[in-house]
């Protein structure tokens, strides 16, 4: 039985001070969602430090929305994984689609992330999803294969096992348009397929994967209830702590 994992992904959104208002109202209204559900936020990196303080003593976890693939050293504008590490941030989102079409990221960047991240025991949101025209090219499977092969290269199953992983098609980010469940439910069974040949059936069936893409809090029950479906990361809903807690309520 996999546990649902429904994580916010602020985006280059809330500052410390707007990290606070939202906390504070989500703490005060979460109840006991998150005996069924984890709950992540991803905030930017400056709100990180008022975020693992305030959530120190409850059961919602924190992410970070990128990290370096380098150790400390000359690289201006970086973060490294030592760095999540010393404010207890205990997960980073990996390969996000605006990572790579946005500021270049490769698989092979990513895949010297995603080593980085496990070396230090940190536990990665792997992101992966085809752009509107990978998919009416026919070439879902290709791309899905190319980035989990690639991203996850040389990763152990107890790598994988730690590891969360996203399928975000790139044309429902945003827009408004959702994938519907059975077009998520499809792709999230091909990753579980790939995955199996990699690292074996076991990792496949237990490994979770959300899936992102305009989730909404009437759309949440219907994706989280395909077998495949684990979970969502949830971008422009996850804004709001009412819509917020409306998809966690709904999609567990
Ligand atoms: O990482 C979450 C994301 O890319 C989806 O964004 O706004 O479509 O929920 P949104």
């Amino acid at each position: 039985m996999r546990k649902p994992i429904i994580a916010a992904n602020w985006k280059m959104n809330k500052g410390p001070a707007e990290t606070e208002d939202f906390l504070k109202g989500l703490i005060s209204k979460i109840g006991k969602a998150t005996d069924k559900c984890d709950v992540v936020i991803a905030p930017p990196f400056v709100s990180l430090p008022t975020a693992t303080k305030l959530l120190a003593s409850h059961d919602v976890s924190v992410a970070a929305q990128n990290v370096s693939q380098y150790d400390a050293g000359a690289y201006t504008g970086e973060i490294n994984v030592m760095m999540l590490k010393e404010l207890y941030v205990p997960y980073v989102i990996i390969g996000h689609s605006e990572r790579r079409a946005i500021f270049g990221e490769t698989d092979e960047v990513l895949n010297a992330k995603m080593h980085k991240v496990r070396e230090t025991n940190l536990k990665a949101i792997f992101c992966i999803g085809e752009t509107l025209e990978e998919r009416e090219a026919g070439q879902l499977d290709e791309v899905l294969r190319r980035q989990l092969t690639e991203g996850l290269k040389g990763l152990s199953e107890k790598d994988v096992l730690e590891t969360v992983l996203a399928y975000e098609p790139v044309w429902a980010i945003g827009t408004g348009v959702t994938a519907s469940p059975e077009q998520a439910q499809e792709a999230h069974a091909k990753v579980r397929v790939i995955l199996a040949e990699s690292f074996g059936g076991e990792v496949a069936d237990k490994v979770r994967i959300q899936y992102g893409g305009s989730v909404k809090p009437d759309n949440a029950a219907e994706l989280l209830a395909q077998p495949d479906i684990d979970g969502a990361l949830v971008g422009g809903a996850s804004m709001e702590v009412g819509s917020f807690l409306q998809i966690i309520e709904n999609g567990s």
